[in-house]
């Protein structure tokens, strides 16, 4: 099993998008995938055609059982959904022994292929929780002049739980709402790119589609898969970005 996180401590840089976009891409690939909402914003049910609910909430504080909390989204994909009440969820936590792995120790009995987690831009104990099960960071980022400041500040806080004891495999920078056609976003490109080097994956185009999908309760692959957030930019026979490539990028590096 793997345990991808999408985390940074700013909203609005696709995070959501990104895990629901490829948990359902893990899925048509048949890997079997829970993606667990740790957003109060309950964004994840929402983006997939379901209402907000409190299956976080009545799995950790009611000792729900996880099957009776996930809702089957897709064929293979599974969601944990959030709603207002995960923020009772930090609360019940930080009261709790072993705070730091009640998530991955609830995440180590079950049987899918891929978890993904996508964390509430917040710096809480939900979210402490969340990278400490996580084995891959994987962190979207805007295209503007502080996309290299909030990669650190997230490197940052992985590093200190790194000091805590619990190791990562690794991280990825993921450029979104890329713009091929504004100089500030290929200059930030290139300078995350001199930063951190092969880290940084295929960029996201900026694409009215992915706002779609969501109003229509679809993900992208269902509502617009030639779209250019999953295609890329296309130049003839050659393509730049898109989620498709990060899928399989992400499989690569899970040899598989
Ligand atoms: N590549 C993109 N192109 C255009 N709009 C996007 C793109 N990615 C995300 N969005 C939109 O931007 C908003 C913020 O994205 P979201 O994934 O919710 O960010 P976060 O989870 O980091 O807050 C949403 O309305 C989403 O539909
Ligand atoms: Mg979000």
């Amino acid at each position: 099993m793997h345990i991808i996180s999408f985390a940074n401590q700013k909203g609005g840089v696709g995070k959501t998008t990104t895990a629901v976009t490829l948990s359902h891409g893990l899925a048509r690939l048949g890997k079997k995938v829970l993606l667990v909402d740790l957003d109060p914003q309950g964004h994840v049910a929402f983006s997939l055609g379901f209402d907000k609910q409190p299956g976080l909430y009545r799995l950790i504080c009611e000792n729900a059982k996880i099957k009776d909390v996930i809702l089957n989204a897709r064929e293979n994909f599974d969601i944990l959904p959030s709603d207002k009440f995960t923020e009772k969820v930090k609360r019940h936590i930080t009261l709790s022994d072993f705070r730091e792995s009640i998530l991955l120790d609830l995440f180590e009995k079950t049987k899918y292929d891929f978890i993904l987690l996508d964390l509430a831009p917040s710096l809480d104990v939900l979210h402490l929780n969340g990278l400490v099960a996580s084995d891959w960071v994987m962190i979207p980022t805007r295209l503007d002049a502080l996309a290299v400041d909030g990669v650190n500040e997230i490197l940052s806080t992985m590093g200190e739980i790194r000091k805590q004891g619990y190791p990562f495999l690794g991280y990825s920078i993921l450029p979104t709402f890329f713009d091929r056609t504004t100089r500030e976003t290929l200059v930030q490109l290139k300078e995350l790119v001199q930063h951190f080097g092969p880290k940084v994956m295929p960029p996201i185009p900026q694409d009215t589609r992915v706002r779609e999908s969501v109003a229509y309760g679809k993900t992208l692959w269902e509502y617009s898969p030639n779209s250019t957030a999953i295609q890329g930019y296309n130049d003839g026979n050659k393509s730049t970005g898109g989620y498709d490539q990060v899928l399989h990028r992400l499989l690569e590096i899970f040899h598989g």
